[in-house]
């Protein structure tokens, strides 16, 4: 067992202003960590390697079920679903539930399905910027990242954009990793639970062109999947797409101001960005940082380390996707770069399901904005841009600029 002691705290203040450092002292002094999660005191393992990244998410014999989490997890408050029906969503299920469920949501996001979503994307960004003049100041988080995800997905779903705000509000504090928030926590998930058994029985009644729809013939048609597994694939499109959208606009954004000349590349050739633009900014900054925990079903090996069933692994794909084993200079950004895959969408059979349409709805802000508005910058000096302090994310908390 390794027990390295690191010359910094990890997911202290100073290791949210720059967490890369610490990612690259890890992979090299520490690539499976032993850690003491300071929530609940639970142990644990911090994996920063490519290779084993690659290696874990592509191996069956880690679960990702809460279930199967140690003693220690089961009693810190860290489990995300709270033995709700979100358990029994699919980033939460291993084969063979998963399989038959990401089979039936899958039906909707067939690339004739995803194309669809392209007019819902367009009318959603031209009305979020329909007022912005040049020279105004603007938040790039609260007053666009924050609202196109949602709009669009609401509108996809097919549910009342009134409920929106309070719908984001209950995501954000079910993915909370601050014990102050564990309180109000139980709340926000029945409050989703709720609206997803709604928002299913609206859809049986009045079936509609949206993807509850989709989802609900798939699972009628080929009758394999429960209702409480239809609300919460309902729920997960929710949860899994609007935050992280977010906050990968806002990233690739922030990553475009620090480096111009990339941004110029886009105004040059737009096409870029679809070319290898966005797969570039997904490996320089996903809002992902550490895919969901991983927990052994059995003793496994990974690298010089045994760890024991049940023991939560963090994959840290922030620094595998900056392994420069694998990434030629991985701090630079290049959006001509090809070559490995990243891994901001993930990998293995919990690969991002929403990514195409993840694709699509960045592509699309990030052209739009720097068409529109060639000469945005920084309204606040760049050491002022602060992260949110989460483990598990690439967020920060603002993003003020001058149009
Ligand atoms: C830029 C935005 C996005 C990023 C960076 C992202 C990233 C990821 C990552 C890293 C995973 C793998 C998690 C794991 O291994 O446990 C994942 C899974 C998933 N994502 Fe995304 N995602 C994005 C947007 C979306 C959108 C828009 C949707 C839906 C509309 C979506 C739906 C899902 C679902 C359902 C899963 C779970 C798949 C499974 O367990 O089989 N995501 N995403």
């Amino acid at each position: 067992m390794s027990n390295t002691a690191v010359p910094f705290e990890l997911f202290s203040p100073d290791y949210f202003r720059d967490p890369y450092t610490a990612l690259d002292w890890l992979r090299v002094n520490s690539p499976v960590h032993r850690y003491v999660f300071p929530v609940g005191d639970v142990p644990m393992w911090v994996v920063t390697r490519y290779d084993d990244a690659m290696a874990i998410l592509a191996d069956t014999r880690f679960s990702t079920a809460e279930w199967r989490g140690s003693a220690e997890f089961q009693a810190s408050g860290l489990s995300v679903s709270g033995g709700t029906i979100l358990a029994q969503t699919i980033p939460g299920l291993d084969p063979p539930e998963h399989t038959r469920v990401r089979r039936c949501a899958m039906s909707g996001f067939t690339p004739r399905n995803v194309d669809r979503w392209r007019e819902d994307i367009r009318r959603v960004i031209d009305e979020t910027i329909q007022d912005w003049e040049l020279g105004q100041e603007k938040d790039l988080v609260a007053e666009f990242a924050a609202l196109i995800p949602p709009a669009v997905i609401a509108t996809r779903l097919g549910f009342a954009l009134d409920r929106r705000e309070e719908l984001a509000r209950d995501v954000d504090l079910l993915i909370s990793t601050n014990p102050a928030d564990f309180p109000r926590i139980p709340g926000a998930r029945e409050r989703i639970c709720d609206y997803g058994r709604e928002l299913v029985a609206l859809k049986r009644a009045e079936p509609g062109d949206d993807l509850t729809s989709a989802f609900i013939r798939a699972a009628d048609e080929e009758g394999r999947i429960t209702e409480d597994e239809l609300v919460a694939l309902v729920i997960i499109m929710i949860i899994a797409g609007v935050g992280t959208t977010k906050m990968f606009i806002t990233n690739a954004m922030l990553a475009l101001l620090d480096h111009p000349d990339q941004r110029k590349m886009i105004s040059d050739d737009p096409a870029i960005l679809a070319a290898s633009g966005i797969e570039e900014l997904l490996r320089y900054e996903s809002p992902v940082a550490s895919v969901p925990w991983r927990f052994p079903t059995e003793a496994v090996r990974v690298g010089e380390v045994d760890i024991a069933p049940g023991e939560p692994v963090m994959v840290m794909i922030a620094s595998a996707n900056r392994d420069p084993d694998v990434f030629d200079d991985p701090h630079r950004l290049d959006l001509t770069r090809t070559g490995s895959r990243h891994l901001g969408l993930g990998h293995g059979i919990h690969n991002c399901l929403g990514a195409a349409v993840a694709r699509l709805i960045s592509e699309m802000a990030l052209a739009t904005l720097i068409e529109r508005f060639p000469d945005l910058r920084l309204a606040i000096p760049r050491e002022e841009i602060r992260r949110h302090e989460v483990w598990a994310l690439n967020d920060y908390r603002a993003l003020p600029v001058t149009l």
